[in-house]
């Protein structure tokens, strides 16, 4: 398999395709606000996901359903901000695109117009196709999610691997091919078997972004404070570690309470 990484000045949904063509992996993480996205987006990264994960990560909530639409743009537009050369996919919030077409449609607008969001996120299958197309005959580009949505968690009820059985695995391989067909630039599965994940991958046009779901699909993502170590209480199988700044930041946290309160910060140097 080709490593060739071409010089791409700026990422759009055209770029992915052809990465797919000529087998370059997409990678993929998520930003919340302006600093960590000009970090990911200066290191390199394909695709800036403001995941509605933020519910989790930057509010302390148990699930993504919380999340407003409008705390969505909020993060949305301080990632827009610091961005140059990824492509910006915006997670649309549970309940803003269930209801019905027209109110996913304003939805995904107000997304675009108030953020500078480049894309948007949906999690489901046939049961919004009338939703995503409607957004898409609007020309804003959609991307996919099957496997486990973490919007329907109360559904399934646990973040346990899904499509293990025939009838779902049957299912989302139906709900990916719909997703193309309408017209999805892209589509992201998470946590299935690697071995459907591949199968899905290699009977679609459009690139196949994995979290959880093995390595032969066309990119991966990860939540970015995930991957970063902050928050390491979770540990599934699937995340890879790069740093441990839970346990960094702790320890520059407790050498400046100790500089405070031993008088040795600030020093003659760093003041006026
Ligand atoms: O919200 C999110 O971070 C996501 C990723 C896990 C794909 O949807």
């Amino acid at each position: 398999m080709s490593t060739a990484k071409k010089d791409y000045k700026k990422i759009t949904t055209k770029s992915l395709t052809e990465m797919k063509n000529n087998g370059e992996k997409i990678a993929m993480l998520t930003a919340y606000d302006y600093t960590m996205a000009k970090i990911v987006d200066n290191a390199g990264i394909d695709i800036i996901l403001v995941g509605d994960s933020a519910s989790n990560v930057m509010a302390g909530h148990e699930t993504t359903l919380p999340i407003t639409l409008d705390q969505m743009i909020y993060h949305a537009s301080s990632v827009v901000r610091a961005t140059n050369r990824s492509l910006v996919v915006v997670d649309l919030p549970f309940g803003s695109y269930q209801g019905n077409s027209k109110s996913a449609l304003d939805s995904a607008i107000r997304i675009m117009k108030e953020s500078g969001g480049h894309s948007v996120k949906l999690e489901g299958g046939s049961e919004i196709s009338e939703s995503i197309s409607r957004i898409l005959t609007a020309g804003i580009p959609v991307m996919g999610h099957l496997g486990l949505t973490p919007q329907s968690i109360y559904k399934f009820g646990t973040f346990t691997v899904r499509a293990k059985e025939e009838e779902e695995a049957k299912k989302l391989i139906e709900d990916a091919k719909l997703l193309e067909e309408l017209g999805c630039f892209a589509l992201v599965l998470e946590k299935i078997p690697a071995k459907l994940a591949k199968e899905v991958a290699e009977s679609l046009s459009i690139p196949v972004i994995g979290i959880g779901a093995g390595n032969d699909v066309d990119g991966q993502v990860l939540v970015t404070h995930d991957m970063l170590g902050m928050t390491h209480e979770f540990h599934p199988r699937f995340l890879r570690r790069y740093l441990d700044l839970y346990s960094e930041m702790t320890g520059a946290f407790e050498t400046y309470i100790t500089d405070v309160k031993s008088r040795d910060f600030p020093n003659k140097n760093e003041q006026y």
